[in-house]
């Protein structure tokens, strides 16, 4: 009984506390989907745009970012992960992004680092790609609900 209690607690301590975002934002667009994050989560956030630091150790994180060059992964990023591939295995993801349709790869980096993700044997609970600066009145109530959805389900 004891052994049980003490393996519930330790698993407790461990979904407790902030949930990390790992972000990429140059001009601020990809950065305007966080309120929208944090407004439907079930937890703090914690925003890591500096990535010198050391990888999140959360079982659930979220992944944002814009695209750059044709349909590209921002080369610090990229580099981050890959740095850190061993610490994606069974993490649960959010990945989001904001870019322009104008660009033939409307939000590619968001696609890759999908890939990247899932070859390291993680598990991306969804994706989410805007226009430009995140705007919830472009969505549909349909599109509206699953993202929040979605939210609450990676913030549970
Ligand atoms: C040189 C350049 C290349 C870009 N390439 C793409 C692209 O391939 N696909 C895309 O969807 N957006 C592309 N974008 C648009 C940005 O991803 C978009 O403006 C995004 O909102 C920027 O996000 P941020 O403000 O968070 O940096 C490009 C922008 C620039 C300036």
């Amino acid at each position: 009984m004891a052994k049980r209690m003490s393996k519930r607690m330790i698993g407790m301590i461990y979904e407790m506390g902030s949930l990390p975002i790992i972000l990429a934002s140059n001009t601020g667009n990809t950065k305007t989907f966080i309120p929208f994050i944090q407004e439907h989560s079930k937890r703090d956030l914690q925003v890591i745009e500096d990535f010198n630091n050391s990888f999140p150790n959360n079982n659930r994180l979220a992944i944002g970012t814009y695209t750059w060059g044709n349909g590209k992964i921002p080369k610090r990023l990229k580099e981050y992960l890959i740095k850190n591939h061993l610490q994606l295995p069974g993490r649960e993801i959010l990945i989001f992004g904001s870019g322009n349709s104008v660009y033939p790869k409307f939000c590619g980096a968001v696609e890759g680092i999908k890939k990247i993700c899932l070859d390291c044997g993680a598990d991306v609970i969804a994706t989410f790609k805007f226009e430009q600066r995140f705007n919830p009145e472009k969505l549909t109530q349909l599109e509206l609900n699953k993202l929040i959805g979605n939210i609450k389900y990676w913030s549970r």
